[in-house]
């Protein structure tokens, strides 16, 4: 029996989606692309029923983004999705490379020790020492493979990687090309070969792109969710979809718990009560959807085996504290200024103002 994979990558979960899609389309097909540009952004914004499968929304957001980012890939320049913490910018990248070659694998992490070697090629020591420099002991980089095959490439957290590497990419993306001096070689993309980066708004400055690299690029921002209703709308989907995956007893989620986490991220991060009466300070922490995500789902795993299988007030508190309370002594004034001049004072909170305390005191 095969062991059930943990997380699946996008082209294996939704390849029933993949492949209605691509039977349905009747546009014409960028060269080595599986499908049209329209029918890339169908999947994923989703809302339809294609050939009797439902395509399921992955991107919640404006339409526009996803068209200009698809539109890009179908060009000579890369995409660079930016934006800060838990706005979907990995998310959105792996389903990208999924529906446009079906393969979202080929993937470089940008950190502070990445090194060319994960950008370019490297060597298979063993061989290199035994035969000398030759093709099979050439380590092809992610990126190389993608040239090579006409795929996509993503590179995360680009602006992470120290500045010499990333110049690296700068004959990449321009050239079009990976010379191998050592062997008097050179791989030369073929039709299809785009890259997808992602980068963080607020490493700004870490390691900033060079402007050279820049132009390579063009940018999307992926904002954070307009509305509370989107946002409530994007963490109850995954939420069901994560816990399915987990296999997690179900939980009847009441809306409202859901809705009451995203009030008091979103409040918290903007400073301004929904109503707009009462300015609040700020905390230290992104307080993103992604959290609100994992709070949620830790809440249905501690109501689920801990709990009375239902999500209430005591199974998110602790998370949300968690969340908020980033930095002990600064946050830690922060929320408890809005536990006593907001949730304290709020119709149908008393449960949620109670559970909070508790966690304070405990
Ligand atoms: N607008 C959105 N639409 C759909 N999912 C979203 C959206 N914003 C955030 N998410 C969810 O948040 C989670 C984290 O996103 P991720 O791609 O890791 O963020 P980033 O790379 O921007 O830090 C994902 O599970 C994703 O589904
Ligand atoms: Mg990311």
């Amino acid at each position: 029996m095969n062991p059930t994979l943990l997380r699946p990558h996008a082209e294996q979960l939704f390849a029933g989606e993949l492949a209605a899609l691509r039977a349905a389309d009747t546009l014409p097909v960028p060269p080595s692309w599986s499908m049209s540009p329209n029918a890339v952004v169908r999947y994923l914004l989703g809302g339809e029923t294609v050939e009797g499968v439902e395509i399921t929304p992955k991107y919640i957001g404006p339409r526009r983004l996803m068209e200009v980012a698809v539109a890009t890939l179908a060009t000579d320049r890369a995409l660079l999705l930016l934006g800060v913490p838990g706005t979907a910018k990995t998310w959105v990248s792996e389903h990208l490379a999924a529906a446009v070659t079906g393969d979202s694998t080929l993937l470089v992490q940008g950190t502070a020790g990445t090194v060319e070697e994960a950008v370019r090629y490297g060597w298979n020591y063993a061989r290199l020492i035994a035969e000398g420099p030759s093709e099979q002991a050439l380590v092809p980089s992610p990126i190389m493979t993608a040239m090579r095959d006409g795929k996509i490439a993503r590179l995360e957290e680009l602006t992470r990687i120290p500045s010499e590497v990333q110049d690296a990419l700068i004959t990449v993306l321009s050239e079009k090309t990976l010379p191998i001096p050592e062997l008097g070689t050179e791989v030369q993309a073929t039709q299809g070969f785009n890259v997808i980066a992602t980068a963080n708004d607020r490493d700004r400055g870490v390691n900033d792109l060079s402007s050279a690299l820049r132009r390579r690029f063009n940018t999307v921002v992926l904002p954070l969710p307009a509305s509370l209703d989107d946002e409530v709308e994007i963490v109850t989907r995954r939420v069901a979809d994560i816990s399915g995956s987990l296999q997690l007893p179900e939980v009847p989620t009441s809306a409202d718990e859901i809705r009451r986490v995203v009030t008091v991220f979103r409040e918290l991060r903007s400073g301004l009560t929904a109503d707009g009466r009462n300015k609040l300070k700020q905390p230290s922490g992104t307080l993103s959807t992604a959290e609100a995500i994992s709070v949620v789902t830790q809440g249905i795993a501690m109501s689920a085996h801990f709990g009375d299988g239902v999500l209430r007030p005591a199974d998110t508190a602790a998370g949300i504290v968690g969340a908020v309370v980033k930095d002990p002594v600064n946050d830690g004034v922060v929320w408890l200024e809005y536990l006593e001049a907001v949730v304290r004072e709020r119709d149908g909170w008393a449960d949620f103002y109670r559970a909070s305390r508790d966690v304070l005191n405990s």
